[in-house]
């Protein structure tokens, strides 16, 4: 049984969609073992706590740096043997430490088409927003590796949309978040049939 630990901050649709695509068997033999949030109000714990699954807060305020954090973080996950750690939606930068810990088995969701409109402060609408100012025809999303430099990983999958007359951040937003949800689980599956180390 392979085992996933997801990191968090806030409403966790993706979360959802891998939950959905581990329970179904998409992903077969595969199931999400950990949940952990650097926001309390993050509702993707309340998405875990009706699968049964760990949902944990941590609460960076309540250690001394980050270094420190990120090693909560990853004892959190060490102790539940995941074989796979996927950021969704997680908006704090991981440690050197961590990253080296979990070489290889750290996976990221971005929304847009990486290496354009990626990097720090590049999250959420600050990216819809630049998509649409560049005139740009087409956005997406991408699946990728994590290492130390910010959605710069190797990438796994791209999912296109078009940009339509009229888009809004909003609307464009939402148009991606709509393939990030089949994105995730294909390149989750993926993962476990070509890249596992
Ligand atoms: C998604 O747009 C994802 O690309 C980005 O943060 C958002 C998370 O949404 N990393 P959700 O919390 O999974 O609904």
């Amino acid at each position: 049984m392979n085992r996933i630990g997801v990191l968090i901050s806030g409403s966790g649709t993706n979360l959802q969609a891998i939950i959905d695509a581990t329970e179904s068997g998409y992903i077969p033999d595969t199931k999400v073992v950990v949940v952990i949030s650097n926001r309390k109000d993050a509702y993707g714990l309340e998405r875990a706590k009706k699968h049964n699954i760990d949902s944990l807060f941590i609460n960076p305020k309540n250690y001394e740096s980050q270094i420190e954090y990120n090693e909560i973080l990853k004892n959190e996950l060490l102790i539940r043997k995941v074989d796979l750690v996927c950021l969704a939606g997680y908006l704090l930068k991981l440690e050197l430490n961590f990253i080296k810990s979990f070489e290889g088995k750290i996976l990221n969701i971005h929304p847009a088409l990486l290496p354009k409109y990626g990097g720090k402060g590049m999250y959420g609408h600050f990216v819809h927003t630049a998509v649409l100012n560049s005139g740009d025809k087409e956005s997406g999303c991408t699946v990728h590796f994590v290492d130390e430099i910010y959605d710069h990983g190797k990438i796994i999958i791209q999912k296109k949309v078009p940009v339509l007359e009229g888009d809004t951040p909003d609307t464009l937003a939402k148009r991606v978040l709509e393939q990030e949800h089949k994105a995730y689980p294909e390149a989750i599956k993926l993962y476990f049939e070509k890249y596992r180390k």
